[in-house]
């Protein structure tokens, strides 16, 4: 994965081109490229521990994923938290939504004895302590969940990253992706050296028109395993973008994922797509 913004591939290839001949530059632009699928960690390794857990997390720095995947959102009084859902109802002994819980409300709940007892008394991460305790240790495919109801939270992401230096074009391998294409227009422009990703299950989103437009702006199509074709991989690769799939729960889906030429396989189970692990 880690695809760079095109802006700096395309500065990086003027300035190849100014220090060696030509021919060697198109040589090394159109030869020799191992393909590799990253791993991709989908709330972490979230078949084995609590989605969006430090014990997801840590399970899949254990499992030599390439990235963890996480889902970011805003409580009441302003603190970016890690969940998936829009309420704390499924994977806490809580309930409500995260928009209307303070962080001390979110931070009281218990996000692991719903999987299992020896989880018992994991929280929910912030996304602060996420990016510290992983950056430069694991990739962060981050996701903006429901942006759209935390107006300003792409401003928020935006400054956290600055504030880190994770913001730059050589970055720890830092990704942002959404379902919502507007707020990911809007992370394009905050965060111009940061490769983005939009996420979509909707084959209406693959036309030849609505990939361009992506292509704008994205680096990343990441489509669910539901609406990859080869076809698809190919037009995707063709506007020059990468493509990152989701959700691997079999070893079957895995295997299609593999051989339809994905670039990153995003997995509740990291074993699936790479044995080793
Ligand atoms: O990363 C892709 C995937 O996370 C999108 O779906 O619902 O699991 O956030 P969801
Ligand atoms: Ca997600």
């Amino acid at each position: 994965m880690r695809r760079m913004k095109k802006t700096v591939l395309g500065m990086g290839l003027a300035l190849a081109m100014l220090v060696v001949p030509f021919q060697q530059v198109l040589a090394e632009e159109t030869t020799g490229e191992i393909r590799q699928v990253d791993n991709v960690a989908h709330r972490g390794a979230s078949g084995y521990a609590p989605e969006n857990t430090i014990a997801a997390f840590d399970k899949a720095v254990e499992m030599k994923a390439d990235y963890i995947e996480i889902d970011v959102q805003r409580s009441k009084d302003g603190q970016l938290v890690v969940i998936h859902d829009t309420t704390v109802d499924r994977t806490t002994n809580g309930t409500g939504s995260v928009k209307d819980l303070t962080f001390e409300q979110i931070r009281s709940l218990d996000a692991g004895s719903w999987m299992g007892e020896e989880f018992a008394g994991e929280e929910i991460p912030t996304f602060a302590e996420v990016l510290e305790r992983y950056h430069g240790k694991i990739g962060i495919l981050i996701e903006l969940k429901a942006p759209q109801l935390y107006p300003g939270i792409e401003e928020t992401v935006a400054m956290m990253l600055k504030e880190r230096n994770l913001d730059k074009p050589q970055n720890e391998k830092i990704i942002i992706q959404s379902f919502n294409f507007e707020s990911m227009e809007k992370i394009n422009s905050l965060l111009p050296y940061v490769p983005i990703g939009v996420l979509t299950s909707s084959s209406a989103d693959t036309t030849d028109q609505a990939l361009k437009e992506f292509a704008s702006y994205a680096e990343y199509f990441n489509p669910s395993y539901r609406i990859v074709t080869e076809e698809l991989v190919d037009k995707v690769h063709s506007l020059d973008m990468g493509i990152s799939s989701w959700t691997v729960r079999s070893q079957e889906t895995a295997d299609f994922l593999l051989d339809m030429n994905v670039d990153a396989i995003i997995t509740d189970y990291p074993d699936y797509v790479d044995p080793r692990n």
